[in-house]
């Protein structure tokens, strides 16, 4: 059941994922891209629901609005700063680190929003749980991260910001559609689960993708290398007489 929570019981799915979480933070470089993908995402959010405060006709739900996008916008320039910092210490020039998003996808959620043409009652549902959805994974973070208590006191920081959206989106919701708050949330969350459904398919359709080429160059190319140099063979080296009949005089292009 839907309802404000305090911040520190992940869901059941990301607990079950924390190995994975874990070995994903551990290495340095794919920590800096996850921050910066997270602080892009971060400061997208905070410009949609900016967005949202603009469109809104509900005077507290704009002044709500406008301070949780400052909160996003605050969010995405802690995370580079730290994404920065690390870079800086880092020694490590690769960039191709694997960051496994579709298997364990990242913190907020906000990047599916669109503002325009939602109602307030579907935005907040929408809004209340991506709020969750970070809540939730920022908890698994800060827990995963204790052999980098900069970057976890980030996400403890933001985790508390987390928490208050996602309870003034319930309430706001409560408040504005008092009698049909749940059927919102859960058309957000068939829309939310939709979209994780695509986003998986998409991560293993590149992953199916890559094997089924490898096995294309190692099982289909080698017998057309091998014909192609049985051919070789049986060709004459060196500069080979024209035949006769191909011996006459220019008189036509081909
Ligand atoms: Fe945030
Ligand atoms: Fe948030």
């Amino acid at each position: 059941m839907d309802s404000p929570r305090s911040h520190d019981r992940p869901t059941a799915f990301d607990r079950m994922l924390t190995p994975i979480h874990r070995w994903i933070w551990r290495n340095a470089e794919r920590r800096v891209q996850k921050l910066l993908r997270f602080g892009e995402t971060e400061t997208d959010g905070g410009r949609d629901i900016l967005r949202a405060a603009e469109v809104t006709s509900d005077p507290l739900l704009r002044r709500l609005y406008r301070e949780h996008a400052i909160d996003e916008f605050r969010h995405g320039v802690l995370f580079r700063r730290r994404a920065a910092a690390l870079l800086r210490e880092s020694t490590s020039s690769s960039n191709a680190a694997f960051q496994g998003d579709w298997l364990a996808p990242g913190g907020h959620g906000l990047d599916d929003l669109q503002v325009d043409g939602e109602s307030d009652d579907s935005l907040l549902a929408f809004l209340h749980l991506s709020e969750k959805a970070a809540a939730s994974r920022f908890t698994i973070y800060r827990d995963v991260m204790r052999h980098d208590p900069r970057t976890r006191a980030i996400f403890e920081e933001i985790l508390h910001d987390e928490t208050f959206h996602m309870n003034y989106t319930f309430t706001q919701l409560a408040r504005v559609a008092p009698e049909r708050y749940r059927r919102h949330i859960w058309r957000a969350r068939l829309s939310r689960l939709w979209r994780s459904y695509l986003r998986l398919a998409a991560g293993l359709a590149g992953i199916f993708g890559s094997i089924m080429l490898t096995i294309q160059y190692f099982v289909l190319l080698p017998p057309f290398a091998w014909f192609a140099k049985r051919a070789e063979r049986r060709e004459h080296a060196g500069w080979i007489p024209v035949s006769a009949e191909r011996q006459g005089s220019l008189d036509r292009q081909y």
